[in-house]
């Protein structure tokens, strides 16, 4: 409780001095509870994007858990090159190594696990209610929050390691938000403790990573069900040159969307752009 008074006599003693709280390795680890997640940060003012810092860190050696975190990137990225805005001490763009013991067809589930978590902790951090759309992003009242890159490094029959990529927009102000996209902030209607949700989210990350070594992808895809705003709807998917309208089943094991289209068809897209039809 008094640790939780001090954080937020900070926050505000940050804004009122019109400086904002930084996601310093020292911020971040104070009061994570965290057995590996984070317990190992690399912070960084600026960097090209953290998804090739931490690329380069892991084959160096570095250990599960490990994060790489940056308040503004010159080069962030999204799913099929797309841009990924990070403007300086807004949003939350990290990179996260992870070394799970599955097959490369697996691999779909983590960016599952991540979207539950981040769903998860937007709600106890922030008192808000996010939704994933398939594939990887995150959607207050339908326009995009958050999103997720997955990378991994693989041989045919074993994960050598993942490097899950998230971007959230926590404190962004509409006018440096792309249209269609929002922020916690705008959401909120005010000021959020980035530190608080990115703590709270590395938690949630933990303890579904956890469940899913005891369990297996069965508790997150429940939840991911749970999350989701793409099942049930008539949606238009394009990946490629091909485009497919039907209604969104389900998703399989291996994270694949299952569509049926009018003639009764069903279409299995392991990736692609999802749009909602009326
Ligand atoms: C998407 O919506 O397409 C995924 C966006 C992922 C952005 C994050 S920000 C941190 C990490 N570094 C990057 O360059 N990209 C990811």
């Amino acid at each position: 409780m008094q640790d939780k008074i001090l954080d937020f006599l900070k926050l505000k003693q940050e804004i009122s001095s019109g400086h904002p709280e930084e996601l310093s390795c020292a911020n971040i680890t104070h009061q994570l509870h965290t057995r590996f997640i984070g317990r190992k940060v690399y912070y960084f003012q600026k960097v090209a994007s953290t998804m090739d810092v931490a690329m380069q860190w892991v084959t160096k050696g570095a250990c599960e858990g490990t994060l790489v975190l940056a308040e503004t990137q010159t080069k962030g990225r999204g799913r099929l090159g797309r841009i990924w805005s990070s403007p300086k001490y807004k949003g939350i763009y990290l990179s996260l190594i992870l070394k799970p013991k599955i097959l490369p067809s697996e691999a779909p589930i983590f960016t599952f696990l991540a979207s539950v978590s981040i769903c998860e902790a937007i709600k106890e951090a922030a008192e808000l209610e996010a939704r994933i759309k398939w594939p990887n992003d995150i959607l207050i009242k339908n326009k995009k929050v958050g999103g997720i890159l997955t990378e991994l490094d693989a041989e045919m029959d074993a994960v050598r390691f993942l490097v899950i990529g998230i971007g959230l927009n926590v404190n962004n102000d509409m006018a440096s938000i792309v249209s269609g996209a929002t922020s916690l902030k705008e959401q909120k209607k005010e000021e959020i403790n980035r530190v608080e949700v990115l703590r709270e989210l590395l938690r949630r990350i933990e303890a579904n990573y956890l469940a899913f070594q005891k369990d297996g992808p069965r508790v997150i895809l429940e939840k991911w069900r749970d999350y989701n705003i793409t099942l049930g709807k008539r949606v238009r998917v394009s990946f490629h040159q091909e485009h497919i309208e039907g209604e969104a089943l389900d998703i399989d094991i291996d994270g694949a969307l299952l569509v049926r289209n009018d003639s009764g068809l069903i279409h299995k897209f392991t990736a692609g752009d999802v749009t909602f039809c009326r």
